[in-house]
């Protein structure tokens, strides 16, 4: 089933209860979700859970709408007030303007006049919306290009010696297996250490190349289903020494073009934070099914749940950006490696609160055409 498109919100706040319950009637037939409020103090609550357009009368029993304007606003910069006055004067005209107001009607108003009004501030709305996204995507973009920078001189100069490290190391390794057998275990031990996390180092250092040369991108007939089990039986056994349940459901799915080797980053790269999110006796749910898709064409959805602590709203549109980490150990560039792979295969990405308690993240990848 397709999610219906969300609606806009209005906040109409009258003390004259039937003029409300009148212009709600009326926005609500034209698809708006409306909620009414008849004081400041009740407007004030409301707004605090979001709004897009208030409509507020200048005289209200706690306070002026005037007043309340800019408060309104504060709590939601991307909303818009428009105010109700009782008379067309020029006075009106200047206060409005003074509150921050776009525009202001005149009660009673007709209703054609009301739905261009609302039309037109909800015009901005949007506009704030995609302002506040392009110059965050701008920012991304200036990140992604200084990392790849960077990485491109850096990763060379750190692979080098790192190479080196390894090859002494199995040289040690070989020098040692050739010792009395008693011998070898307290030597070995911290000589497996050492290799993990060179191992590490060279894993962090592919995750950066990834953005200074991005492989070509070669797409081919992918069966996600397929490549969601073989990362699934991957973190099996990282799930069991945590202590996780990790749960599988997988559907059957049409064939997405992509690349599968990106796809299992993908995967291993969500998997990982969400077995990296919940506590020893957790959950952690993957789950493969067709989608409505954000074209006419079915897509898949791939969904990974988890009952940890979720993503805090005011962190949902930063977690994609590289070096965003609330981990001590954590590098920050997983999820945003996911967001340009997903890109690359013009899928989308959302994050959502998950059924099971903690954090959802839905990728939608199109079908093959
Ligand atoms: N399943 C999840 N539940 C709660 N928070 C999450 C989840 N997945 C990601 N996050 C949040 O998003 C942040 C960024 O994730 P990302 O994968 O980009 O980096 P990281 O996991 O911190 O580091 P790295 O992936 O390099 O180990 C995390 O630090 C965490 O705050
Ligand atoms: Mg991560």
């Amino acid at each position: 089933m397709k999610e219906p498109p969300k609606k806009a919100r209005l906040l109409v706040v009258d003390d004259n209860a039937s003029l409300v319950e009148n212009l709600a009637e009326i926005l609500d037939a034209a698809g708006y979700a409306v909620r009414g409020a008849g004081t400041c103090a009740a407007a004030l609550a409301h707004a605090r859970d979001g709004f897009d357009v208030a409509l507020v009368d200048l005289r209200l029993p706690d306070g002026d709408g005037t007043a309340l304007a800019p408060r309104l606003k504060e709590l939601q910069p991307d909303g818009e007030v428009v105010l109700l006055t009782g008379f067309a004067t020029l006075e009106s005209a200047v206060a409005a303007v003074r509150a921050g107001a776009c525009a202001y009607l005149v009660k009673p108003c007709a209703t054609q006049e009301l739905l261009v009004t609302v039309e037109q501030a909800m015009r901005q709305v949007r506009l704030h919306v995609e302002k506040r996204d392009l110059s965050r995507r701008a920012q991304m973009a200036e990140k992604l290009a200084a990392v790849g920078t960077m990485t491109a001189g850096l990763s060379h100069e750190i692979r080098n010696p790192l190479n080196a490290a390894a090859l002494q190391l199995s040289v040690l390794e070989r020098r040692i297996q050739r010792l009395a057998k008693e011998a070898q275990p307290p030597l070995l031990e911290p000589l497996t250490v050492v290799k993990d996390e060179i191992r590490r180092l060279d894993h962090i250092l592919e995750d950066f190349l990834q953005f200074a040369r991005p492989r070509e991108f070669v797409t081919r007939q992918v069966d996600v289903a397929e490549v969601v089990n073989r990362v699934l039986d991957l973190l099996g056994a990282q799930a069991e020494r945590r202590g996780v349940r990790l749960e599988r459901d997988i559907e059957p799915v049409p064939p997405v073009a992509g690349d599968d080797e990106r796809l299992r980053q993908v995967l291993v790269n969500l998997g990982l934070n969400a077995l990296e999110s919940v506590k020893d006796g957790g959950l952690v749910r993957v789950s493969c099914r067709p989608s409505p898709g954000p074209g006419p064409e079915p897509a898949v959805d791939v969904i990974v749940d988890d009952d940890g602590a979720g993503v805090p709203p005011e962190s949902r549109d930063r977690i994609f950006e590289p070096f965003f980490t609330t981990k001590a150990k954590g590098s920050g560039l997983g999820l945003s490696i996911v967001h340009a792979i997903i890109t690359q295969h013009a899928g989308r990405l959302r994050v959502e609160d998950s059924p099971a308690g903690g954090a959802r993240f839905v990728v939608t990848l199109p079908r093959l055409r």
